[in-house]
């Protein structure tokens, strides 16, 4: 197993960082509790939840809401943002309005647009897009103001299908703007120099806007390659579901080039306090159904373990409870954990 801490070593530049897994895992928990690390490390640091559902005010027990990055009072280099899926669905929507109807007019169609944007609106992965986007955003817009950005997300597969789609994308955007190229008049092609008439097809607003958005995710697609940028952490529980999870995640990423950072085991219990606890039949049961679970990672994930947390006798809630699990997490020495499976 390689420790967060020396992986961070041997990737000290990695900015975008990511946790995915299943529902309730603790994704949140790890992304703050990463957060915090590297602000009291003296890294300034971004931590930007875009769940539809946030989190990160009440793990830092202080009001973070209002979707405008702010300082997180008493850790100094933090900020955070919990971006209003409501707002930012309502512009992409309305974004989306004005892209259909600039098309249906430039290419003279004479229909109403309204059933357009419905469908396009409607689809249930909407909502998911508009917050891809909004994420996309974030990293081209504040990327350059911090040393780290970390991001609270489930869009885990939204990432993936992004960098698939734009392979596809490009190629037929390669295509559409050739085509326009050809259509211009010989008369335009020969008054206009090379460069002019690229100028020219850019006139045409859905290509220009094709062709701004082809930028904006060839830039994104460039960082999230990238081992030395970006870092994908797994979060999962010592229990049979996330496990398997985790597993289907770091496949579907591999296939796409995402670099796997690691996976951060949550929630596990330690064998002191459930020695401690001889009456506990519960905590003994669960104790004993976990070491089988541990061992199943060793297996399957092994190298990739980043780190264990353990199993707090209460909801991670303030400052105190994400420095302790920090300390925790950081701290190289995770015997503890391992004298589970050996
Ligand atoms: N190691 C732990 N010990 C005790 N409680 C924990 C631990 N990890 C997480 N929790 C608690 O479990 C709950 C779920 O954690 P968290 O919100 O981080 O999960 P999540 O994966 O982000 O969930 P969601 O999928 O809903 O976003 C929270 O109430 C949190 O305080
Ligand atoms: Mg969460």
């Amino acid at each position: 197993m390689q420790h967060i801490s020396r992986f961070l070593e041997q990737y000290p530049d990695v900015r975008y960082i990511f946790t995915g897994g299943k529902g309730g895992v603790g994704k949140t928990v790890c992304a703050a509790v990463m957060a915090y690390e590297f602000a009291r490390r003296g890294q300034k640091t971004l931590l930007a939840s875009l769940n539809p559902v946030h989190s990160l005010s009440s793990i830092f027990d202080q009001n973070l809401g209002g979707g405008q990055i702010q300082p997180v009072s008493g850790v100094d280099n933090l900020y955070a943002v919990e971006v209003d899926a409501s707002d930012v669905v309502a512009r992409y929507r309305e974004n989306i309005a004005v892209r259909v109807r600039e098309f249906l007019r430039y290419a003279d169609i004479p229909v109403d647009a309204k059933p357009f944007i419905d469908i396009a609106v409607t689809n249930p992965a909407f909502e998911e897009s508009a917050m891809f986007d909004k994420m996309v955003d974030i990293m081209l817009t504040e990327g350059p103001n911090y040393d780290k950005l970390i991001f609270d997300t489930a869009a885990v597969a939204n990432a993936v299908r992004l960098i698939g789609l734009s392979k596809i994308y490009g190629l037929w955007l390669a295509r559409m703007i050739e085509s326009r190229k050809e259509a211009l008049s010989l008369r335009v092609q020969l008054a206009f120099r090379r460069e002019k008439i690229m100028e020219e097809v850019k006139k045409d607003p859905m290509l220009a806007d094709l062709i701004s958005m082809d930028e904006r995710f060839k830039a994104v697609k460039q960082r999230l390659v990238d081992p030395q940028q970006t870092a994908f952490f797994f979060v999962t529980l010592p229990l049979m579901l996330p496990i398997s999870v985790v597993t289907r995640f770091i496949q579907m990423v591999r296939a796409y080039d995402i670099p796997v950072g690691g996976v951060l085991v949550n929630g596990v219990i330690r064998g002191e306090e459930a020695a401690r606890a001889t009456e506990d039949e519960y905590l003994q049961n669960k104790f004993t159904e976990q070491a089988q679970y541990m061992r199943i990672i060793q297996e399957q994930l092994g190298d990739l373990v980043r780190g264990y947390l353990p199993l707090y006798n209460r909801e991670l809630q303030g400052l105190e409870s994400v420095k302790q699990a920090a300390d925790d997490l950081f701290n190289p020495d995770q015997e503890w954990a391992l004298t589970l499976v050996s």
